[in-house]
């Protein structure tokens, strides 16, 4: 039964710790839901949201005026098997991290450098989550939507959800139309390791294992996000506040020589990735903190609600960040985190 809450407190769904409230709410338990949610009013005529694990969002304002949908399906089914790779198909509302020990659990390899990311399964292809050298399209397979147009039930594979850095189809072109209802990985039985990404590496080293296995690079890759990254739980954050800018290799080359520590990685022929993280440190805001907010201290691209934040607050000091980076290094920085208002 689908049940439309009013008033509804957000700050159990929402990985900043924001005391929002939406002005309708509604979980959706099973696909059908949807088919039903889409024929009602509340769903034609209020502004709308879909929410997966709350984990990537910056709530603007203290009350959201519309309607904030939660996907929360469970499932998680194989589809295929033979001796070398296994086809896994999960529902959007289960959790990432649960997901990812599972499969390691089971030695199925290729997703265990995405080890702990907060977040749900339907929401991660949107943005094509990445961490420690591997990204969700590498083992990406099928997934599964409804568009919200037609009502009717799509396929998308990878061409099509057209995957990039930390975008997809789903977040530039189809914004807004499509809801992933299901995703398919496809994942190995007799995995290739990825565990040449440089902390990593070192921590794998720390470790003294040589020749890591999938539990290995899991564990390690934990070892590493407990430690640099804060637990939201605990400090409200969204992980990575901003995208790594990419740049034309000319301002580049303007930089290093202005900047000779300056930290990127060539990107394509023309292009460099640069650390937003190591902009946002040499510009001073490194664990600077503004009344409620400010800038992890371990991690300069996390941005934290010390408690108390306001959607406002964290919004208009990482517009501070954004300025001042603009200004000194002529790099714009743009948000990972979707913004909503
Ligand atoms: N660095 C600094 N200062 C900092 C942070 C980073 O100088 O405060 C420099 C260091 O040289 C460091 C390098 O940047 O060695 C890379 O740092 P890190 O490995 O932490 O990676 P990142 O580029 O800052 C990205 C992702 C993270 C992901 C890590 C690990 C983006 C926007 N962020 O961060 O993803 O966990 O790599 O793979 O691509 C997220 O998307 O929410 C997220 C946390």
């Amino acid at each position: 039964m689908l049940c439309i809450e009013r008033h509804y407190s957000l700050k159990p769904f929402n990985t900043f710790g924001l005391d929002i409230f939406a002005d309708y709410y509604t979980e959706i338990n099973q696909v059908e839901d949807l088919t039903t949610l889409r024929r009602m009013d509340v769903f034609r005529h209020e502004k709308r949201v879909f929410i997966g694990g709350g984990s990537n969002v910056l709530f603007l304002n203290d009350f959201f005026e519309g309607l904030v949908i939660r996907i929360v399906t469970k499932g998680i089914q194989i589809v295929k098997e033979d001796e070398n790779d296994v086809i896994v198909e999960v529902a959007s509302g289960e959790n990432w991290a649960d997901f990812v020990t599972e499969m390691v659990r089971r030695g199925y390899g290729g997703l265990e450098n995405l080890s702990l990311i907060p977040g749900s399964v339907g929401a991660a292809p949107i943005q094509n989550i990445g961490a420690y050298g591997a990204e969700i399209k590498d083992c990406f397979q099928l997934l599964q939507a409804i568009d919200l147009k037609t009502g009717s039930h799509v396929f998308f594979d990878a061409v099509t959800s057209d995957f990039g850095y930390r975008t997809s189809f789903f977040k530039t072109l189809g914004f807004g139309r499509f809801v992933i209802t299901s995703v398919q990985f496809k994942l190995s039985k007799h995995p290739k390791i990825k565990p040449d990404y440089g902390s990593l590496k070192q921590e794998l080293d720390q470790l003294g294992i040589q020749h890591p296995g999938i539990s290995d690079v899991s564990e390690a890759v934990c070892r590493i996000r407990q430690s640099k990254l804060p637990d939201y739980t605990q400090l409200g954050n969204a992980g990575s506040f901003f995208k790594n800018p990419i740049i034309h290799r000319l301002l580049y080359e303007d930089l290093v020589r202005e900047f000779p520590d300056i930290v990127a990685y060539r990107d394509g022929s023309e292009t460099m990735k640069v650390s937003a993280g190591w902009l946002i440190e040499k510009a001073g805001w490194k664990g600077k903190r503004i009344g409620n907010v400010g800038m992890h201290d371990k991690q300069a691209l996390i941005l934290v609600n010390y408690g108390n934040a306001t959607g406002t607050e964290l919004y208009n000091y990482a517009m501070q960040v954004q300025y001042d980076i603009k200004k000194m290094f002529g790099v714009l920085l743009e948000p990972e985190v979707n913004i909503i208002h």
